[in-house]
């Protein structure tokens, strides 16, 4: 028994003081930019914390608008990444994204106030919230991740086209994968739980982008969706459960900085615009770790798809969304299991990566600092996290 607990306890040890390899080593790409973002206008929401206020503080060479509810938290932050990064067009206007007047009012002052708006990045949200209503009627995570955001791209949609080429970016989740488009039951009130709340407007979110994508072809606006990865942040605050987990596992979380690169690829990394409308993941683990050989030759020889280190899934989940249903009642969902196999969409964004050898520069990235590439790159730098 003793040995046993011995083992135990020796083997927990040696997991608690490998976790910031091991996290590294999963985190993903970082992005690595050369784009001028001097003069450019970003709005953010939710940036007063969290994954959001690592993008504003990247992005902060842009006149940057952190939109948050909470306009004192919001200022706090900004005067923290004012002090930083030395920039002072750091700027804080309210945004309660669970109240449309508050959306509107936003909207409004926001168009009187800039002739441009060059990336928008729906950033801010809730998770595992109790039942309750925004202010219109909505469900919560519904009303406020998805039909807030919803709003505010629309209302924003003519200043984004007038200052294209831009970018809408929406954090969403690998979790959509469990969602449904409950559409007899949009609002939870015959059926109620708060995770596949949670699911089901992360499923919108992507959905609202590939659509969005389709409506604005041809304009010089583009827009993508992303999921972060599991992120050390106040997200899991209405979970007693999961603040407790994440307390347990933090050195193996992503920090908000790393959960923020895959949000700053989207919006930033050049030659994106043919994926317009995907679903962005971090996948690939890092090039320069111990296993990265061996994972390298386990991609190359076990998978003829070896994927860059960024992932734009081919959106084939989202575009099988099938109709189904529950109860008898009509949903829309996501096929469960991921079709094998490479489609038309798969082929064309691996033949384009293969034509930029992106990948390849990614695998090289000191050719950036000798001037080979300008391209926004993802890679993985374990010394830089
Ligand atoms: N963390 C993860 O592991 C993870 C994984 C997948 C996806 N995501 C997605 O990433 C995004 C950012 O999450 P995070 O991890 O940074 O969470 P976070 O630290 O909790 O930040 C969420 C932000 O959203 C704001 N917000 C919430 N309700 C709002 C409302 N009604 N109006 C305006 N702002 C509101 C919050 O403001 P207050 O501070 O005032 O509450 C906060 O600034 C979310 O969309 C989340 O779904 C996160």
């Amino acid at each position: 028994m003793l040995v046993v607990l011995g083992l135990l306890t020796s083997f927990l040890s040696f997991l608690y003081v490998t976790a910031p390899s091991i996290r590294k080593f999963f985190a993903g790409g970082v992005c690595r930019t050369n784009v001028q973002l001097s003069g450019k206008v970003v709005v953010i929401t939710g940036a007063n914390t969290g994954i959001g206020k690592e993008t504003a503080r990247e992005l902060s060479r842009a006149r940057v608008y952190i939109a948050c509810r909470d306009v004192l938290k919001g200022e706090s932050a900004a005067s923290e990444i004012r002090a930083d990064t030395k920039n002072s067009q750091v700027l804080v206007r309210k945004l309660d994204l669970s109240d449309t007047k508050s959306i509107r009012a936003f909207a409004e002052g926001f168009l009187a106030e800039e002739k441009q708006l060059h990336i928008l990045i729906n950033n801010a949200g809730v998770m595992l919230c109790p039942y309750s209503k925004t202010a219109d009627g909505f469900e919560t995570h519904l009303g406020v991740n998805h039909l807030g955001h919803f709003l505010l791209t629309r209302l924003l949609l003519e200043r984004l086209k007038e200052s294209a080429p831009a970018r809408v970016v929406t954090l969403s989740s690998v979790v959509h994968h469990a969602g449904k488009i409950r559409f007899h039951d949009l609002q939870g009130e015959k059926y109620y739980n708060r995770g596949f709340a949670y699911c089901h407007s992360k499923l919108a979110n992507v959905l609202f982008t590939r659509e969005l994508a389709k409506r604005l072809k041809g304009t010089g606006v583009t827009t993508y969706a992303v999921h972060p990865g599991i992120v050390r942040s106040e997200l899991v605050r209405h979970s007693f459960l999961l603040c407790l987990l994440w307390r347990l596992f933090s050195p193996f979380l992503k920090t908000t900085w790393e959960g923020a690169q895959t949000s700053l690829h989207c919006a930033l990394a050049e030659g994106l615009e043919p994926l317009s409308g995907k679903y962005f993941r971090v996948t690939q683990p890092e090039q320069h770790s111990p296993f990265s050989a061996i994972l390298g030759k386990w991609h190359s020889s076990a998978s003829p798809r070896r994927p860059p280190l960024l992932v734009a899934e081919s959106g084939k989940r989202a575009a099988g969304a099938a109709w189904g249903h529950e109860g008898g009642k009509k949903t829309l969902q996501l096929p469960r299991k991921q079709a094998k196999g490479m489609d038309e969409e798969d082929k064309a964004f691996k033949q384009k990566q293969e034509e930029r050898k992106t990948f390849q520069e990614l695998k090289n990235p000191r050719q950036e600092g000798k001037g080979k590439s300008k391209t926004a790159q993802m890679s993985h730098e374990a010394k830089n996290l």
